[in-house]
């Protein structure tokens, strides 16, 4: 029997992720939204490029969270995207209480799904998709370091005419403007970019990385990125789905890695069949945990603030 992915949200990113998982034969898809019609639509249409595309994977649009029973992963991207000028975090408030009520649809029928979390501010809507799930932490994970980390890879690749498959780059912290990009781990064909571009050339980088979701919403005017961001959520479900083990960063629930505790943000960890099976731990300089622990305390507000509301 193949392995079952929900994605929630038949948008920009939940559609491309849908795609990307079918022409990959990853597992058959279940593509959920609160709009009638659209999921439906959207899988019908991939339906139909399957003979093109030479993939034999299923696809069921739908409404319904019945339809999504057993899922081995749910990918959730429900919400809203930002809008020009809008941070991730004006979205806190509308996204908390879509993922609440999706999170409580999906394990009603999935009870031992891994939870991908995509939705914005994404380090928040991974608390709220913990606390509604009461899954373990193993069980509830972040996409934003991959896409973060590709976004940087991306521009190393560009800046020094490289290909892309010989570009590692690591990019820690809270999926805002935070972020911890860290130039010691990142690589070319293992050569550290400390050793091949100046620190004014890594640091252009690196903010140019911070602001890579801003940048393309300024472009598109009518949304936020969605190829790379659902590439990147995909490569972690494949991880899980074929117990790859990879190390990938992503979005955990730290428990005194890092010296953070009760917070999910990004670092490196494994994933495999169970989920996140190890929080990678380096050991960071005193510059990189001052700004990882500044990233965190971003975090942190955004946890504070939901506490508030009610
Ligand atoms: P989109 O607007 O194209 O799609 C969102 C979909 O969610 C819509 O089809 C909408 O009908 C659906 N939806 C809304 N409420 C729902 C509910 N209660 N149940 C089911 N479906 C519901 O937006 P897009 O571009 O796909 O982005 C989705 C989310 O992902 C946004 O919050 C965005 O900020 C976030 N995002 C996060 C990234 C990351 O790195 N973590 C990267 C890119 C996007
Ligand atoms: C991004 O980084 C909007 O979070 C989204 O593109």
């Amino acid at each position: 029997m193949n392995q079952k992915v929900t994605v929630v949200g038949a948008g920009n990113v939940g559609a491309t992720a849908a795609q990307r998982i079918v022409e990959k034969e990853l597992a058959d898809v279940v593509l959920i939204d609160i709009i009638e019609g659209v999921p439906q639509g959207k899988s019908l249409d991939l339906s139909q490029a399957a003979p093109i595309e030479k993939h034999d994977a299923h696809l069921t649009g739908t409404n319904a969270y019945e339809d999504t029973t057993n899922s081995d992963i749910v990918i959730i991207t429900a919400g809203i995207p930002r809008k020009p000028g809008m941070s991730r975090d004006d979205l806190l408030s509308t996204n908390r209480g879509i993922i609440k009520n999706v999170t409580k649809q999906v394990v009603k029928y999935s009870p031992n799904a891994i939870l991908i979390i995509v939705s914005n501010p994404l380090d928040a809507m991974c608390h709220v998709a913990m606390e509604e799930s009461g899954f373990p932490k193993h069980r509830v994970i972040g996409m934003a370091g991959v896409l973060d980390s590709a976004r940087f890879r991306a521009f190393i690749s560009m800046e020094l005419n490289v290909s892309v498959e010989n570009i590692h780059a690591l990019v820690l912290g809270g999926h805002g403007d935070t972020m911890v990009p860290l130039p010691r781990f990142s690589t070319v064909a293992g050569v550290p970019i400390t050793e091949l571009l100046s620190p004014e050339r890594i640091e252009a980088m690196a903010t140019r990385t911070r602001n890579g979701g801003a940048e393309i919403v300024s472009l598109l005017k009518t949304g936020s990125a969605y190829y790379a961001p659902a590439s990147a959520a995909v490569e972690m479900a494949e991880s899980i789905l074929k117990d790859k083990k990879k190390i990938l960063p992503c979005t955990a629930y730290l428990e005194g890695e890092y010296g953070i505790s009760g917070l999910f943000v990004g670092v490196p960890v494994k994933l495999g069949k169970n989920g996140i099976e190890q929080i990678i731990s380096l050991k960071l300089t005193a510059d990189e945990k001052k700004a990882l622990d500044k990233s965190a305390a971003a975090v942190q507000e955004l946890v504070d603030a939901m506490k508030k509301m009610a």
